[in-house]
């Protein structure tokens, strides 16, 4: 098409170079900054990772403790925030209320907009990362109807979060250390993954000098799609619809059907074509808290193993490369936790937010960046003259 080629979806197009993420689809390889997800996910906290990200480098001791600590600081948000849940309805998804304050979040920060300063941009990198949890956990306290928990500065990231989740001013949570750990893991692991929808969105939107807190609230508009971030919430409610084993035939035969739209959630991907390296951290981080639990043989995580092992011998999604993605163990895991299912993608966004703001910052550094601006293949109608309304027919 002249000058340009259509790609629908992307397929086959880079849109940007990038230094952050590394992913080998054929043998299942996922590194950030280089270091693989599975050392990652085995030997460093979130925190650590967040760093890897944004700076290049795991930081040593002080480096981390100062980086924490940093963190730690803008964990609050501005009280003035509080009235935006009060505007939303008590059963508002926690999607829908954080797209809202997310994007709120630029108004409470004007230095935020002038992102050709490398130091302003760090500083909204860091309340970002502080803060969405924050925005997460409220969304969910204002639907449950409890009162907003404070976040706990004496905690880690991922024990915070379960405080701000579950304390009330009755009862401190205690944070369960495999729980955290878990928890810990789940951000990890969702952490970055390079250039997907959530991720394009966010470069496309700053592209153009947008603030980036805006810019945070459009990547998690596109992840809040069942095809991107909200397949977790689709797989467990796809586990609780087969509620038993013996109707995972009837189910997987829904799936392969081509006039029926119905997917099997939490498999396939658009880059992976062999096994999600997060897919396995996450059946094994299923077995712990679960262990921890005294429950291996939760109903839904049976399910979740015979759905698995049936899939991968069926002819069907062995010929299309279709694997368990991350999303198809971390529901229960979550589940387990206590965290409710309407709750997943939020948690995907806290993890994924440290992705998007370093995808954002590499964007505006490098000194080839342009405005984001696809072309399209037109094919409405040719040249025609107006005709006055009179003489319509
Ligand atoms: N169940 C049944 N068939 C499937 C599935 C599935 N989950 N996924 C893909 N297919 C089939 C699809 O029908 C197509 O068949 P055909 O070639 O006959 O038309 C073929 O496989 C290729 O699918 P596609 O839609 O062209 O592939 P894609 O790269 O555009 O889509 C995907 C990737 C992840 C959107 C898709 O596999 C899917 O919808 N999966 C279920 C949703 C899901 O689990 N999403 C989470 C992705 S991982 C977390 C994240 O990154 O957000």
């Amino acid at each position: 098409y002249g000058i340009f080629t259509y790609d629908p979806g992307y397929q086959s197009t880079a849109s940007c170079s990038s230094k952050i993420t590394y992913i080998d689809g054929d043998e299942g390889i996922l590194l950030y900054r280089g270091y693989p997800i599975e050392q990652l996910a085995e030997h460093a906290d979130f925190i650590e990772v967040c760093h890897l990200l944004y700076y290049g480098e795991l930081p040593s001791q002080e480096q981390k403790q100062e980086f924490d600590s940093i963190i730690r600081h803008h964990t609050m948000v501005h009280d003035q925030v509080n009235n935006f849940y009060r505007g939303f309805r008590r059963d508002a998804h926690p999607m829908a209320s954080m797209v809202g304050v997310a994007g709120a979040l630029s108004a409470f920060y004007p230095d935020s907009g002038d992102v050709s300063d490398p130091r302003h941009r760090e500083i909204s990198a860091h309340r970002l990362l502080a803060k969405v949890p924050t925005i997460a956990a409220m969304s969910y306290k204002y639907n449950t109807g409890q009162p907003f928990a404070y976040p706990k500065n004496s905690l880690s990231y991922a024990a915070n979060f379960l405080h701000m989740m579950f304390s009330t001013p009755c009862e401190e949570y205690v944070p369960n250390p495999v729980m955290v750990r878990a928890m810990d893991r789940i951000f990890t692991l969702h952490a970055d993954h390079e250039q997907n929808a959530s991720t394009s969105t966010v470069r496309l939107a700053g592209s153009s000098g947008a603030n980036p807190f805006a810019c945070i609230a459009s990547g998690i508009a596109s992840l809040w799609g069942p095809a991107h971030g909200g397949a977790n919430e689709a797989v467990l409610n796809m586990l609780e619809e087969i509620g038993d084993v013996s109707k995972i035939p009837e189910l997987i035969e829904r799936a392969k059907d081509k006039s029926n739209p119905f997917r099997l959630m939490g498999f396939g991907h658009r880059v992976y074509k062999n096994f999600d390296p997060r897919a396995n951290l996450m059946r094994q981080t299923c077995h712990e808290v679960l262990n921890e639990l005294g429950c291996q043989d939760d109903r839904l995580f049976q399910i979740a193993l015979e759905l698995e092992r049936i899939a991968l011998e069926d002819e069907y999604f062995i010929e299309k490369k279709l694997y368990p993605n991350v999303d198809f163990y971390s529901g229960i895991v979550l589940r387990a936790i206590g965290i409710p299912t309407n709750m997943f993608t939020a948690i995907f966004a806290i993890s994924r937010t440290i992705g998007w703001i370093t995808q954002w910052n590499e964007m505006i550094a490098d000194p080839e960046q342009k405005i984001g601006r696809p072309r399209q293949l037109f094919l409405g109608p040719k040249k025609r003259d107006f005709v006055p309304i009179s003489q319509r027919r």
